[in-house]
């Protein structure tokens, strides 16, 4: 039988303010303007089923619990996929681009950049709007003597559905070539300044491991329960990075296995990425030269579709707006980044009455009872440094004055393995041990997500290296427990912080938290403002 179908695809007219990279966006504008689009399978052609590649891993949470010396346990990493097999879209994850009508999506497959589309509507039986893909595909490592790339990605596809109807279940499908994926549902983010509670996941520090996938497959089971509006994934993503002694598929063939993880984490989170906007920030295992060996952040770009520059950048969803930080650049005062960080703070406060919450998410933590990986102060570590790197000068000078300054209330880090949370906290002693009425930015670490745990042990270097004496500042730390975070925005003044652990449906007192402020809060800016104009007042 001869398959053949026309896709009436319904008049999108688009704005083009929208805050993706520019050269990714004209094309992708110019795909979603595609208002008519004829497409048919070719002769002999049988449309598929529906296809879905998963990960299996077989270990049980009993393989972690009572464990004792936690470092270097996190389950052997899982099976590692073959790119070159699969033909139906897979790696399918959507982000938001920062305006509340569109979401970004990617999906990867190995057969041809042809026919590749999202369809896309308010109905599961009307998915009426289509976008085509921008497709493109990456070769890494060359070997001089067999003259043969060591890894071909397959191709890695970039749409971008638009005209959506913010705050509002939407339905989508990807077609590739006569593959179908599943319809998929998604929840566009609201409407700026809207009263609509507002809840993420977030986490650090996953990677393929058995408890990678635990941890995971938790948060799959917390969105079957709740309606999340997206995942903040606070860099050290996938690890494919170079060989580190935990990789048993790397220990085989040493040095060149690497970026199949890649493809690995990206359909290990397609559950969870493909339902909502998942958005990240790259880490040490990203960005870093020394752990990103031949990656200098290159692949992070290429995986994902994040707005502005893909490594620093904001957007807003209903009445909180998200600034992420790239933490292994520089953030000094007269760093691109720093500069860039200043002005979008100050304009986030010119609407602050829209966006009642401020929150910044990066890698590395600035308030984090670890010695060497928590206390970034703008140093290089002992373990980082190397003629390679970038200065980090002024990280501590002006970067933590500004979250002050501009009322950022909370900050959301990776990097060290384990859950920990401040109380509310300006100049590291400066601290007030209640969460009602906060006036300083509260730091959450979630850096449990599957990696390797860290130990509270007293050491001078690398990752088990706390003080002996818990700084004042920590209102909460765990260093035993795999898990992921949730942030629930009720309304105003009111945001709920949650760590669930692994294996667990409900968290334990000691890891959550509900943070409040005073509605008619001004932060400290506008309230120096306002001190200079009483004062003026008074003089005159
Ligand atoms: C944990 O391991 C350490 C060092 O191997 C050992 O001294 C200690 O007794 C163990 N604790 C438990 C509860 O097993
Ligand atoms: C979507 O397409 C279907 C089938 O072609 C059509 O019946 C329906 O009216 C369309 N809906 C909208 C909202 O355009
Ligand atoms: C490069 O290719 C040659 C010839 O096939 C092979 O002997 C060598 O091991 C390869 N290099 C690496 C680093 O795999
Ligand atoms: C190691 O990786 C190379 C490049 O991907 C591949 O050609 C080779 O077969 C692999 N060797 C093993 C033992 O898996
Ligand atoms: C696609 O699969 C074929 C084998 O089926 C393989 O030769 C090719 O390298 C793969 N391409 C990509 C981009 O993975
Ligand atoms: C990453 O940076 C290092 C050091 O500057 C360089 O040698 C390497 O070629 C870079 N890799 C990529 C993929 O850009
Ligand atoms: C972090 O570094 C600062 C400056 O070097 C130091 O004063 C402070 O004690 C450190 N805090 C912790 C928790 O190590
Ligand atoms: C350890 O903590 C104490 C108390 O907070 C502090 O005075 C001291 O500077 C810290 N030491 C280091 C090396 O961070
Ligand atoms: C905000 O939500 C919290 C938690 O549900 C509730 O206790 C509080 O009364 C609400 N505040 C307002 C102003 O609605
Ligand atoms: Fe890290």
């Amino acid at each position: 039988m001869k398959l053949a179908f026309i896709l009436l695809i319904a008049t999108v007219s688009s704005e083009l303010d929208i805050n993706l990279p520019a050269d990714l966006l004209s094309d992708l504008v110019e795909r979603s303007e595609d208002n008519e689009l004829a497409y048919s399978l070719a002769e002999g052609e049988e449309e598929e089923e529906p296809y879905k590649y998963v990960i299996n891993y077989e270990g049980t949470i009993d393989d972690f619990s009572g464990i004792n010396a936690s470092y270097g346990k996190c389950g052997k990493e899982i099976e590692q996929l073959d790119v070159s097999k699969m033909k139906a879209p897979h790696q399918i994850r959507l982000s938001y681009t920062g305006k509340a009508t569109e979401m970004a999506i990617t999906w990867t497959t190995n057969d041809t950049t042809e026919h590749e589309q999202v369809n896309y509507g308010l109905m599961m039986t009307e998915l009426n709007y289509t976008s085509t893909s921008i497709s493109h595909q990456y070769k890494w490592r060359f070997n001089e003597t067999s003259k043969e790339w060591y890894y071909t990605s397959g191709f890695i596809h970039e749409a971008l559905m638009i005209n959506l109807i913010p705050g509002r279940i939407h339905y989508y499908q990807i077609e590739s070539n006569g593959m179908k994926s599943e319809i998929i549902k998604f929840v566009a983010a609201p409407e700026e300044g809207s009263d609509i509670p507002v809840s993420f996941l977030h986490v650090g520090d996953v990677g393929t491991f058995g408890t990678s996938v635990m941890v995971t497959n938790d948060m799959m089971k917390r969105m079957e329960v709740k309606q999340f509006h997206g995942m903040i994934h606070c860099g050290d993503i996938s690890y494919a990075n170079k060989y580190d002694g935990e990789r048993p598929m790397d220990a085989k063939n040493k040095t060149f296995a690497e970026q199949k993880v890649w493809d690995t984490w990206g359909q290990m989170v397609e559950p969870v990425g493909s339902k909502m906007a998942y958005m990240a920030v790259p880490g040490n295992h990203e960005l870093d030269i020394w752990d990103s060996t031949n990656e200098n952040g290159t692949i992070y770009a290429k995986r994902f579709i994040m707005p502005g520059n893909e490594r620093y950048f904001s957007f807003a969803v209903g009445m909180v707006h998200f600034v992420a930080v790239s933490t292994d650049e520089s953030i000094d005062a007269e760093s691109t980044q720093g500069q860039w960080f200043k002005n979008i703070l100050t304009e986030v406060n010119e609407n602050r009455d829209k966006w009642p919450w401020l929150v910044v998410f990066q890698h590395r933590p600035i308030y984090n009872s670890n010695k060497i990986h928590g206390n970034w102060t703008g140093k290089n570590t002992p373990q980082y440094s190397g003629p390679d790197l970038p200065p980090f000068k002024g990280w501590k000078d002006q970067y933590e004055a500004l979250l002050v300054e501009h009322g950022v209330d909370i900050v959301l880090n990776g990097h060290v393995h384990h859950y920990e949370r401040t109380w509310p906290v300006r100049n590291r002693v400066e601290t007030v041990k209640s969460y009602k009425n906060v006036k300083y930015p509260v730091h959450i670490t979630c850096g449990n997500g599957g990696k390797s745990l860290y130990r509270f042990v007293p050491k001078t270097d690398y990752e088990d290296s706390y003080n002996e004496t818990l700084p004042l500042f920590v209102a909460a730390r765990s260093n035993r427990l795999w898990g992921h975070c949730e942030l629930e925005f009720y309304n105003r003044t009111t945001v709920k912080h949650a760590m669930y652990v692994m294996g667990e449906d409900t968290p334990r007192e000691e890891h959550v938290a509900v943070i409040t402020k005073s509605s008619g809060s001004m932060p400290a800016c506008f309230f120096n403002l306002y001190l200079v104009a009483v004062m003026i007042f008074v003089m005159i």
